[in-house]
């Protein structure tokens, strides 16, 4: 059975393979042929935290394939987790309805301990601030597709480098092709922790830390604005404090490399000025669009097709 916990399960021949079957996928929507690949199969879409992107595009993705869905969004409130029911026990439910389970949870390490007791496939939809599988890897798929090529890259990442999942998933990936660095910006409250510091350097992963914005840009052949996280602060005031820390704006542009692109897995809240988004370089909602194919691929690989 293929849960799909973490960027880390995968070796670099099955990321290939992926990103090959979601260019299919892809190009399938664009020729108008419809798909009937997960006819008969039910997919159980359960959110214990909001989400536009994820929950919906992995909707789409069953829907095109010929699945149907049954969900739970705002599932804290509207499961029977208000009552007190833990994960496991929601997730051996949803294993006598449903053929495999895309789940989001705030707490890390929720999901795997709910593919644990599950006796179909479940696909991590972001756990707290742990991993995003998903997210990565749609993530690798725009920068192929925006570059034309995977290696050779300076990744710069910009905002609460501390609570996010998407880096987590990310930069492993990015790791598998030769000459790639990464530069992590961010105020000294979310610098990189002790755990994600040592499992990079385990990795012999090269990447470097710094405060400064300016200086970052001109290096860059991918900025990636990360929103500062409120829901994973203890502590209102230093988000308070931190929110605002990194704003790209039009004036920015000028310091950036001509085919360098901008990523943010969305929602944005301020990272990134409006006044950007005409720019060809500013790829979000591309990468967005993106994640249609690698979940529609994503689907296809927990079922083996
Ligand atoms: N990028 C992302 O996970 O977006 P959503 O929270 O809208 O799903």
């Amino acid at each position: 059975m293929n849960h799909i916990l973490s960027t880390n399960q995968f070796n670099k021949e099955e990321v290939e393979k992926i990103l090959s079957r979601a260019s299919e996928m892809e190009k399938c929507l664009k020729d108008k042929k419809t798909a009937s690949l997960l006819s008969g199969k039910i997919i159980a879409n359960i959110f214990f935290e909001p989400s536009t992107r994820t929950r919906l595009s992995f909707e789409t993705a069953a829907l095109r394939l010929g699945a149907q869905i049954i969900s739970a969004e705002n599932a804290m409130i509207n499961s029977s987790a208000f009552k007190g029911e833990t994960i496991e026990d929601t997730a051996r439910m949803l294993s006598c309805y449903a053929d495999a389970i895309v789940l989001r949870h705030p707490e890390a390490g929720s999901v795997e301990k709910a593919s644990l007791v599950t006796n179909i496939p479940i696909i991590n939809a972001g756990d707290g601030s742990n991993q995003h599988p998903s997210q990565a890897l749609l993530d690798l798929y725009t920068i192929k597709k925006e570059h034309g090529h995977l290696d050779n890259l300076k990744i710069v990442f910009i905002g609460d480098i501390l609570h996010s999942r998407t880096l987590n998933s990310l930069v492993p990936l990015l790791a598998f092709y030769p000459g790639n660095t990464f530069h992590f910006v961010s105020p000294k409250e979310l610098i990189l922790n002790e755990i994600q510091r040592n499992e990079f350097k385990e990795k012999n992963i090269v990447f470097t830390e710094g405060e400064d914005l300016l200086s970052a840009l001109p290096q860059a052949d991918v900025i990636y604005m990360i929103r500062v996280q409120k829901e994973r602060f203890a502590d209102n005031a230093t988000y308070e404090k931190v929110k605002d820390s990194y704003i790209l704006k039009l004036e920015h542009l000028k310091l950036m490399k001509k085919e360098a692109i901008i990523l943010h897995p969305l929602p944005r809240v301020n990272e990134i000025d409006y006044s950007i988004d005409k720019d060809k370089r500013a790829a979000y909602f591309r990468q967005a669009q993106n994640g249609l194919y690698i979940r529609m691929a994503l689907l296809l690989y927990v079922f083996n097709l």
